[in-house]
């Protein structure tokens, strides 16, 4: 059973209920379901991450591995020092949640006495960047100092950019693989319901993505325009550095798998995955897994060089989690067993260590990370 929301949170679904419905309206009846989901998750004041709602941790609709503990920030913080160092630059986190990871990882990094002169976020929600102010006020203020939430990209960067769990969070185009070819997915509003249809794809590019995959009919899946686009733009932007980006998802041969016909779109409610992305809009979370085969075309086509792609357990486990685990006292059971049981669900194959991947691009002169020397799949993309 799905827990009821409360009447304040009913009403302000259906406020996003008739956002929607009137974008739908001022398009002559039918949007893609990239513009639905963008407006579900971003509308200001409205989207799922641009009002206040609790999202992240046991209270909200997911955990991402920052709030499970501070041990992933803190390996994160040891895989990206040493480029820091080579590079003498700072670091952007994208889409930086509730603050926990800028936390964690400005804390590991003074630590190693690596701390940046800058730690820029961007981040797209209003709302979050507010919280992730307070976070870093309350937990990190000998840190805060140091941080700047940007705009938008700086036209030259050096150091490191990373983002955990924000590539599956981008608007993606929903396509419907026919006898007759490819269609876009779109909504449309019927008897004050969300309802799909279908219409000719016209976009030059997505159409020529959508046919490249030659799928059986009745299949459906995603194709992230959104995430090809972001790597360009960072691509654009990093002059000497690296890009880190931690997400689920897989490499095209098994995201476009004929078993995988219903595609990866999901909601998340309270904990739970629904299939069905019109529910309750604006208290739901919408994702699709990531296409990694795709985003390394994107960087690699603006010019950026693949520096390692493996799964979250083998890059964490590679870059020192287990090292930072064993601080802590296996015999101080009260402070050892919760961190032990986080580290579990990080890097366990049944858990997030498999679903999880990391993949890295270079631009520049950069050493090899520790946490891609084993369990290397730049192959498999
Ligand atoms: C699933 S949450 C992950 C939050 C955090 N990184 C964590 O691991 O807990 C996705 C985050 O990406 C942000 N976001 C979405 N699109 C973005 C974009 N184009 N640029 C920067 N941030 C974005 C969201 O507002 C949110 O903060």
């Amino acid at each position: 059973m799905l827990p009821a929301p409360s009447a304040d949170a009913l009403a302000h679904s259906q406020r996003v209920v008739a956002h929607l419905a009137a974008l739908i309206a001022e398009a002559g009846g039918w949007i893609p379901f990239s513009r639905f989901m963008d407006a579900a998750l971003y509308a200001p004041g409205l989207g799922y991450y641009s009002a206040g709602a609790m999202k992240f941790g046991a209270a909200g609709d997911f955990v991402t591995a920052p709030e499970l503990t501070p041990l992933f920030g803190r390996t994160l913080a040891r895989a990206i020092a040493p480029v820091l160092a080579q590079t003498g630059g700072d670091v952007l986190e994208l889409g930086a949640g509730s603050g926990r990871l800028a936390v964690d990882i400005l804390g590991e990094l003074a630590t190693l006495d690596a701390l940046p002169a800058r730690y820029s976020i961007l981040e797209v929600s209003a709302d979050l960047r507010a919280r992730q102010r307070e976070t870093l006020e309350r937990e990190s203020p000998q840190h805060a100092g140091r941080v700047h939430w940007l705009d938008t990209l700086p036209a030259h960067f050096c150091g490191v950019v990373f983002g955990n769990e924000v590539l599956d969070a981008l608007p993606v185009e929903l396509v419907h693989w026919t006898a007759a070819g490819p269609r876009l997915r779109g909504v449309t509003r019927e008897r004050e319901r969300f309802a799909w249809q279908d219409r000719p794809i016209e976009e030059a590019c997505l159409r020529a993505r959508a046919e490249a995959l030659t799928l059986a009919p009745g299949y459906v899946s995603e194709i992230s325009l959104a995430a090809d686009a972001l790597l360009a733009s960072l691509a654009a932007s990093l002059d000497h550095g690296l890009i880190l980006m931690i997400d689920y998802g897989f490499a095209a041969g098994e995201y476009y798998h004929p078993q995988r016909h219903m595609g990866t779109l999901r909601a998340h409610y309270r904990h739970h995955a629904l299939d069905d992305p019109f529910h309750l809009p604006g208290l739901s979370d919408l994702t699709a897994h990531v296409d990694f085969s795709a985003v390394t075309r994107a960087a690699t086509a603006a010019g950026l060089e693949l520096a390692g792609y493996a799964t979250q357990a083998a890059f964490l486990l590679g870059s020192g989690l287990a090292e930072l685990l064993m601080q802590t006292a296996p015999d101080d059971a009260a402070a050892y067993l919760p961190q032990a049981n986080a580290v579990q669900r990080l890097v366990s194959p049944a858990e997030m260590g498999e679903l999880f991947k990391v993949i890295a691009f270079a631009r520049g002169e950069i050493a090899p990370l520790a946490g891609f020397m084993r369990g290397d799949r730049r192959h498999t993309l």
